[in-house]
């Protein structure tokens, strides 16, 4: 190898390594709901919340097998909400649910309720618990990402 082509390699191999650190700062630090964001004791709130004003459209199970005289409703667990939202933050998910859940009340429950029910969503989704449970704040749930199951 000429002294030109070894520079050029070793500044590749440089940059490379750079990139890969920056990766794994990236990851180190990118939480996801596989990480233990919420607690039992929460999805348990969060199911009495469902039970309540939710289960009749949306099932509950979550898969949208509600009762049939509600309208036709989406599951909000598992494979179908983890596909349809992968990549999303969690806080896409809690704006949304409170903007628009229950159709014919939206926004009536505190923000605690809805951060409640996405916890239990999550616990249906078969993602762990962990010791702290999820807050209703915007800078906490933009950097919680909401992806599909990682591999085992
Ligand atoms: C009257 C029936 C009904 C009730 C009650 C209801 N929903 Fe829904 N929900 C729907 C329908 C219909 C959609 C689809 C809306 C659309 O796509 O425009 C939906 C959509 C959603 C979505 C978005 C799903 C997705 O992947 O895009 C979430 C999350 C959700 N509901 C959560 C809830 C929660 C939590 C409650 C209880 C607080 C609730 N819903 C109560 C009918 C209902």
């Amino acid at each position: 190898m000429t002294v030109k082509y070894a520079k050029v390699f070793l500044a590749v191999g440089a940059i490379a390594s750079t990139i890969l650190a920056l990766q794994r700062d990236a990851s180190a630090s990118d939480t996801t709901i596989w990480s233990g964001v919420y607690t039992e004791e929460q999805a348990q709130r969060g199911k009495k919340v469902h039970a309540a004003l939710c289960t009749r459209c949306h099932g509950p199970r979550l898969d949208g097998a509600g009762q049939s005289d509600m309208p036709n409703s989406p599951a909000i667990a598992r494979d179908p909400l983890l596909r349809k939202w992968d990549g999303q933050p969690i806080a896409a998910l809690y704006v949304l649910t409170k903007a628009t859940m229950p159709p014919t009340a939206a926004g009536a429950l505190s923000d605690q309720e809805y951060m409640d029910a996405v916890a239990y969503i999550l616990k249906m989704s078969r993602a762990p618990t962990g010791t702290a449970e999820l807050v209703p704040e915007s800078e906490a749930l933009n950097s919680i990402m909401i992806t599909l199951p990682p591999e085992r």
